[in-house]
């Protein structure tokens, strides 16, 4: 499916809950696939988590437990490299480089801080508020050229482009390369499963519009048969779906996970209702978050395992970022 071969490929997840299959759809069964002809860097950006408030010790659990998600999803930490952003120190000295890059109205044009902070955007962190300059820094600073990201990202990545640009404008240099975003033409954007109108979350308070990779067989079966449908028989036509929010969610993730066309798909379930495609959809979910459920609570009984796979994750990724940062502060004038 990918194509891309021997570049260096970066990308990240917030340790903020359970990894749920949107981010599976968006991103980290490309990462899978990504790391068979690529150099691969995925990290658990601790220090986004922290930009809205988490309990610590909540947030050393989820770390742990995510990565061990990652792994049972087919990351392999021994080929590529797997880690925590905290604990590779340059990516907090080039978010600071690009803090005072990056413009204030950049920022403000953000819609994920909008969407976020809402009405109330006084009482939020300022590093919410800079968070996409932060996420510039751990592409950059591996010099990483493609970033597989679900639509959320994707004016991120323009952002880290924007940054880039006016680098090497303002240094005079020719230091950092364009970034391009590898984002999934079905799936990039999973819907919560009780309101097709809003993306599936890990932060969502209501875990029923969900599904995690570690819900049990059960869970996985009731969410799905709850998930919000219409009353209308399924279309037949694919342009149809844009106006059926919730069979066009149901669909595409069929269509993803049974790598099936849309078309293909709508001609088994055209005509018929939400039950069918329901049933359908609950097994090959099942069949796909099964073993990583199993797989994860294996790697969890051994979790001085899982620390050791980050710090030597980090060790790895610090050899690859520190001579980049060096340069960069260099260039920036700083005295060393
Ligand atoms: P995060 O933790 O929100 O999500 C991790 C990845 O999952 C994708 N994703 C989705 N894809 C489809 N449907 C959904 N409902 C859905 N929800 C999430 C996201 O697009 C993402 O690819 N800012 C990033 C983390 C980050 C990062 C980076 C990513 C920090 N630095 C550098 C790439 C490169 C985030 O919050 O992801």
């Amino acid at each position: 499916m990918h194509k891309l071969s021997g570049k260096r490929i970066f990308s990240g997840i917030q340790p903020t809950g359970i990894p749920h299959i949107g981010n599976y759809l968006g991103a980290i069964r490309h990462w899978v696939e990504l790391q068979n002809a690529n150099e691969c860097l995925f990290c658990l950006v601790d220090m986004h988590a922290i930009t809205v408030w988490q309990e610590p010790h909540l947030l050393k659990t989820q770390i742990i437990e995510q990565t061990a998600v990652l792994m049972a999803c087919g990351i392999d930490p021994k080929k590529h490299i797997l880690f925590n952003q905290s604990a590779v120190h340059a990516h907090a000295r080039l978010a600071w480089i690009f803090n005072c890059v990056s413009r204030v109205g950049w920022m403000n044009r953000m819609t994920q801080f909008k969407d976020k902070a809402g009405k109330n955007r006084e009482a939020y962190s300022a590093g919410l508020y800079v968070y996409p300059n932060l996420m510039a820094a751990d592409i950059l600073v591996y010099q990483a050229t493609y970033v597989p990201v679900g639509e959320d990202q994707r004016q991120h990545i323009e952002l880290t482009n924007d940054i880039a640009q006016k680098f090497n404008h303002d240094y005079k240099v020719d230091f950092f390369r364009e970034v391009k975003g590898v984002i999934p033409e079905i799936s990039a954007r999973v819907m919560n499963l009780r309101d097709g109108s809003k993306k599936m979350s890990k932060s969502d308070p209501s875990e029923q519009g969900r599904i995690t990779l570690l819900d049990t067989d059960d869970d996985i079966a009731l969410k799905i048969r709850k998930a919000k449908s219409d009353a209308e028989p399924l279309p037949f036509e694919k342009n149809e779906l844009d106006r059926r929010l919730e069979a066009k969610n149901l669909i595409s993730m069929y269509s993803v996970l049974a790598q099936q066309p849309i078309e293909n798909v709508l001609k088994d379930f055209g005509g018929k209702g939400f039950a069918a495609l329901k049933l359908a959809l609950t097994d090959i979910v099942i069949e796909i978050i099964s073993p990583i459920r199993k797989e994860t609570h294996h790697l969890l009984n051994d979790s001085q395992y899982i620390l050791n796979i980050l710090r030597s994750g980090a060790e790895k990724a610090s050899a690859i970022a520190n001579p980049i940062i060096e340069k960069v502060e260099s260039l920036v004038g700083y005295v060393k």
